[in-house]
């Protein structure tokens, strides 16, 4: 099948040609059609196979046979991601496919501040890239609405019904219209979360390329029993013995990456890291310097497990299991992605072996077991001392934490001044000290005031 047969919009095949896609991909062959339908779908396809563009084509399909204005403060379609970085690179992924149409996207997400985000939702966009909390921060503020929201997308469908985005989830969709066309992706789907779903979709095709939890194709899959102490100079070695091109490392903690980043450094092996403690601009560029080759190891926690696509990726590194097998799936399918190839190395301890056993229940593939390197152990005798801590490697503060943190100070300002205040007028015969005393008792008392009291007690501690 070719792009062609498809019977997607001219302006749509010039960009795909523009980006040298041969054929459709199994999803995108299988999706489009029931899509361009209007069908509500439930797609279930393995990593780098190409699950942005079976939902992103037929979409922007619809827009260019349906052209209307934007709706002021909202928009025509909604796609939730899971993180920042993956709600960026969708949105991207619409201005390629879409570079041939005219039609506009927002991307919205925390971390950065919200009033550019209000300004450029005014006018409304066709489409609108988001994470659930800034996303229902901008409709809590009434800077946005998505009842005039025509199709709904939830990329990484099975993580954004998970317990930490369910309830955000539940309340997005109470706001969205009835009528609307419902896709759901990932490459996995447990059972359970599947037939939440449910809710959620209205009679919809379920297209499933492989079973669910599959791997990507093409990923050599590894592992190497070690102590948990000792995992720093495996990674070391590895680094060194390996062929990489570019390697993405996983480690369970935030605290964990930094660590790892440090020791890399001691050994003088450049490494950047991402992870929630980071502020957005580190994030950012610690990605960008990934993407565009400047450096070649990005260490992550679970940020970077799914949806994003870096190509080039030559190795990923587990430096700890995950504990969730499905995890597993994403994290080693930011490799051998769009049909190239990839391996994907585990470094399991003790305590690691059942999340091992889980994995290769999950994913009903046996990892290749591979002994430790012959000069393990004077690797470990020889480890480099970690390098200290750098300032960049702390967490900067992003400007909403920092307009909070000088709001806070203000308050107790004004609170200092006022009681400095109080206490002349109480030492002058006409004073008023005492209402305004009193006032200021009642407004501490007062229930709506709580941030106020925190404020106060936070910037006083300090
Ligand atoms: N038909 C195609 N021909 C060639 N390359 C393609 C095609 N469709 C998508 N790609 C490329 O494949 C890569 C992976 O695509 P995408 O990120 O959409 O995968 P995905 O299925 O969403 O993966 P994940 O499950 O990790 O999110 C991208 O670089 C994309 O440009
Ligand atoms: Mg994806």
């Amino acid at each position: 099948m070719q792009f062609t047969d498809l019977g997607l919009a001219e302006p749509i095949l010039k960009a795909l040609a523009a980006k040298k896609y041969g054929s459709p991909t199994p999803i995108q062959s299988q999706a489009i059609p029931v899509l361009l339908k209007g069908k509500d779908l439930c797609g279930i396809a393995q990593t780098g196979t190409g699950k942005t563009a079976a939902f992103a084509l037929p979409s922007l399909d619809h827009f260019a046979r349906n052209p209307k204005p934007t709706p002021l403060q909202g928009c025509r379609m909604l796609v939730l991601s899971p993180t920042r970085e993956l709600a960026a690179q969708i949105a991207q992924s619409f201005r390629d496919y879409g570079r041939f149409l005219k039609f506009s996207v927002e991307v919205v997400f925390g971390g950065v501040p919200i009033n550019k985000q209000i300004r450029a939702l005014g006018r409304g966009a066709d489409i609108v890239v988001a994470t659930p909390g800034r996303l229902l921060d901008l409709i809590d503020q009434r800077a946005f609405t998505i009842k005039d929201t025509e199709i709904f997308v939830l990329d990484e469908a099975d993580q954004m019904m998970d317990m930490g985005f369910i309830h955000p989830l539940k309340r997005i969709a109470k706001l969205l219209p009835k009528e609307r066309q419902n896709l759901f992706f990932s490459a996995t789907m447990p059972g359970e979360i599947e037939a939440l779903a449910a809710q959620f979709l209205n009679d919809p095709v379920k297209v499933s390329v492989a079973p669910q939890s599959t791997t990507a194709e093409r990923v050599r899959q590894q592992a190497t029993f070690v102590n948990q102490m000792e995992k720093q100079a495996l990674l070391n070695l590895t680094i060194r013995n390996e062929d990489i091109d570019r390697a993405l490392i996983f480690t369970r903690t935030k605290h964990g990456a930094d660590r790892v980043v440090r020791f890399l450094e001691g050994a003088g092996i450049q490494a950047v890291a991402i992870h929630g403690n980071k502020s957005q601009a580190q994030r950012t560029t610690a990605l960008q310097a990934f993407r565009h080759g400047h450096v070649k190891l990005l260490v992550a926690t679970d940020i970077a497990a799914r949806g994003i696509d870096v190509s080039g990726v030559s190795h990923v590194i587990n430096f700890e299991l995950p504990n969730v097998p499905e995890q597993y799936v994403h994290r080693i399918g930011r490799t051998a992605r769009a049909g190239a190839e990839g391996i994907a190395i585990s470094f399991v301890a003790d305590d690691e072996r059942p999340y091992l056993k889980a994995i290769e229940r999950t994913t009903k593939v046996k990892l290749d077991i591979v002994p430790l390197p012959e000069n393990f152990v004077e690797a470990v005798r020889n480890l480099p001392k970690a390098a200290p801590q750098r300032k960049g490697q702390q967490r900067e503060q992003t400007p909403e934490q920092k307009a909070k943190r000088a709001e806070g100070q203000r308050r107790y300002q004004d609170q200092q001044k006022q009681q400095r205040g109080n206490a002349e007028r109480a030492h002058r015969p006409d004073g008023d000290a005492k209402p305004a005393k009193k006032n200021f008792r009642r407004r501490r008392g007062g229930g709506g005031v709580g941030a106020h009291k925190g404020a106060v007690q936070k910037t006083g501690g300090r």
